[in-house]
């Protein structure tokens, strides 16, 4: 499986992980949307016939307060099931977090989880190091609440 930056002929294919993997799904609009805003921070994981098996979709955070320093906000992460506890989600977070912090100078990442997903939480929490930051109530569409968490990119 090899890691490489996401083109925008991968959209499509990031899409279907996406729907395969996640009940939070997103337009081909909000796909391109961020290809085409941040070009260096998505990233797929590709198998040898050239099949998307995970992806990482991210942005900077565009609606900043004055106080607040630029960010970047992972919006979408998943892995195709035969594909998991390889180290390919390890890898996807830490290629866009190099990008964020060299390109825009994210000052840090932030991004939210489900309270129940525990191999998320364990991937952001245990490996990346990623430290909660508030719950947000009834963040999902079915009502779950999430974990808002973030990683400091300061040197
Ligand atoms: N249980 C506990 N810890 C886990 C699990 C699990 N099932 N999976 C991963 N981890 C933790 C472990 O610490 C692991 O290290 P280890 O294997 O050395 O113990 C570490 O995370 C790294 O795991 P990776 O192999 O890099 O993770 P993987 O490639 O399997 O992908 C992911 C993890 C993305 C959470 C995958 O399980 C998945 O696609 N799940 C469904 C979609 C999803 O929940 N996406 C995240 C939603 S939140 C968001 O998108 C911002």
């Amino acid at each position: 499986v090899t890691i490489r930056k996401a083109r925008i002929n991968d959209l499509m294919g990031m899409q279907a992980c996406n729907l395969q993997n996640l009940p939070e799904n997103y337009t081909m609009k909000y796909y391109l949307y961020h290809a085409i805003s941040w070009p260096s921070l998505s990233f797929v994981a590709e198998d040898p016939k050239g099949r998307i098996v995970g992806y990482i979709l991210a942005k900077m955070e565009e609606d900043l307060q004055p106080e607040e320093e630029p960010h970047g906000h992972v919006t979408s992460i998943s892995v195709l099931r035969g594909y998991r506890r390889l180290g390919i989600a390890k890898k996807l977070m830490l290629q866009s977090q190099e990008a964020m912090a060299s390109i825009y100078k994210a000052s840090y990442v932030s991004l939210h989880v489900r309270k129940s997903n525990r191999a998320a939480i364990g991937l952001y929490r245990d490996t990346l190091g990623f430290a909660e930051d508030g719950v947000e109530k009834k963040y999902y569409a079915d009502g779950e609440d999430a974990y808002a968490m973030r990683l400091s990119l300061k040197p």
